[in-house]
């Protein structure tokens, strides 16, 4: 099995960096192959331009995103690691899936309506969160994100989301309660 660590956060102090750093350590324990896509450190665009969209799939597709598209393509298993800000994805990552899943690559409208191109291949997510578990299960926002990154994005794709880990509250937890949250890392199943 490849792995592919897609990785959004700036800051190499984070929880996030230490959630990512965990999760190699899982698979470097387990032998596996693995490739980090850390989409700061890459300095990657995220905006999707006019040049983008008009040559996605077609022979003149922009070296970073052909380079994106490659690691994708030899992976057999996405992990996402990233924040969750404002409800959703840092916009790097949110820029990174605009211009790397793309049409032609990702999905492709055909006769009988739109298909998801990347097929086989499964996609874990880990975020984590500034609010707590109670407010993200009150309110409906665990819900709304889960449909959103599973359904709308890459089960769109054809990618089947095994697994969707949310780390709650991280600022307001107790450092043991953090390393307590870091060893769950290690009890996923990679
Ligand atoms: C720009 C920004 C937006 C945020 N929006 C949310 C939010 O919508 N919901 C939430 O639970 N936490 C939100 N947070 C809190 C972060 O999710 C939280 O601080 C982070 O997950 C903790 O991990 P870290 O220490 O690795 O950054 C936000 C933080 C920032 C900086």
């Amino acid at each position: 099995m490849k792995y592919l660590i897609v990785y959004a956060h700036p800051n190499p102090k984070s929880f996030n960096h230490a959630v990512k750093e965990r999760v190699e350590a899982a698979l470097k324990k387990q032998g596996e192959k693995y490739s980090v896509r850390d989409l700061y450190l890459l300095k990657w665009n995220p905006v999707l331009g006019g040049a983008d969209f008009n040559v996605s799939g077609k022979e003149k597709t922009p070296e970073d995103i052909k380079t994106e598209q490659q690691y994708i393509k030899e992976a057999d298993v996405l992990i996402v690691i990233h924040p969750i800000w404002w409800f959703g994805m840092p916009a790097v990552l949110k820029g990174y899936i605009d211009r790397v899943f793309s049409a032609g690559f990702a999905y492709e409208y055909g006769p009988q309506g739109i298909k998801g191109l990347l097929s086989g291949k499964k996609v874990m997510i880990i975020n984590t969160t500034g609010a707590p578990q109670e407010n993200y299960l009150k309110l409906g926002f665990k819900d709304a994100l889960t449909k959103l990154f599973k359904d709308g994005t890459y089960e769109f794709c054809g990618m089947n989301v095994v697994a969707h880990k949310f780390l709650y509250a991280v600022p307001a937890i107790s450092p043991e309660a953090r390393v307590k949250m870091l060893e769950e890392i290690d009890g996923l199943e990679f």
